[in-house]
């Protein structure tokens, strides 16, 4: 069985920088949290736990380092944390503070902001959070066919959006409202990772996709794997691989999502790896019995 891991896939330079200056903070010693758990993946988040960072909610706390996540948040709970004493360590990833001062931009100009994403998710939470006007998020073509205002829009896009699904409610939007901005803020790290899933997904029968499951990141990478007919599987360790979903597999994929670590993508490489040649070994036994 043939094993492919994707060019681009794992911790991105966002996600590499927040948890280097969570360790820089550790090791200085002194409290440190941050506000919700650092990335969508719990074996990080179990690790940083065991190294004394706890996740936590502004009010929870009165003193120490706070620090704020790769999402970023709106500037209300920025405030608010220092207005409490916090040292507050900005770890927003710069590609989602474009999306935010875009956002703030437009939303201070009068336009009505559009942003492409999930209402539920942190990133577009804290982005909606900065506009002082109007701002509606938009996540899928129903959505989209929903939405009317005969106001100027502007839009953005949450940074892990997959092409397809802008495209698909820019597509409807167009035909009905004043679009006066598109910002296709879609992130460099994101794109890649797409792109790079998408390649090895059109090579092979099963697509193994590594992640939290809460990642919206990943499971973006799991629609696009599908998107091209693969058989995925999304994991988020090595433990959860089953034998049997590889019977007659000749080619398998890996990629992973940009808040998982390079440990875990390791341990899934060698998981395959010994699950590879413990079926050549069973197909070698069939063969001989045969003769
Ligand atoms: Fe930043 Fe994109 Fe990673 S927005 S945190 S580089 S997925």
């Amino acid at each position: 069985m043939q094993i492919i891991v994707a060019e681009h896939a794992g911790f991105c330079f966002g996600v590499k920088n927040a948890v280097r200056l969570l360790e820089d903070l550790i090791k200085k010693g002194g409290k440190t949290y941050t506000l919700g758990p650092i990335v969508h993946n719990q074996q990080v988040v179990k690790k940083m736990e065991n190294l004394g960072v706890k996740a936590v909610d502004v009010d929870d706390i009165s003193e120490g380092n706070l620090v704020i996540r790769t999402h970023g948040v709106p500037p209300d709970v920025i405030e608010r944390a220092r207005a409490r004493g916090l040292n507050v360590i900005d770890a927003t990833c710069p590609f989602v503070k474009k999306v935010q001062k875009l956002a703030q931009d437009l939303s201070s100009k009068g336009y009505t902001v559009v942003i492409i994403g999930d209402p539920n998710h942190p990133e577009v939470k804290g982005i909606k959070g900065w506009c002082p006007g109007e701002a509606v998020v938009i996540e899928n073509e129903e959505d989209a066919r929903a939405f009317f205002t005969d106001k100027r829009v502007g839009v953005v896009v949450q940074t892990t959006q997959t092409e397809e699904n802008v495209k698909r409610i820019m597509d409807i939007l167009k035909e009905k409202l004043d679009l006066a901005v598109f910002h296709n803020t879609r992130c460099n790290a994101t794109q890649q990772r797409q792109e790079a899933a998408k390649k090895v997904a059109e090579l092979v029968n099963v697509m193994l996709v590594v992640g939290g499951k809460n990642s919206s990141n990943t499971k973006k990478l799991v629609q696009v794997c599908q998107n091209v007919g693969a058989r995925v599987y999304h994991i988020e360790t090595a433990e959860e691989i089953k034998q049997e979903w590889f019977q007659e597999v000749e080619k398998v994929g890996i990629t992973a999502g940009a808040s998982t670590p390079d440990w875990i993508i390791k341990e899934v490489i060698t998981k395959m790896e010994e699950i590879s040649k413990e079926m050549e070994n069973q197909q070698r036994e069939v063969a001989y019995d045969d003769e």
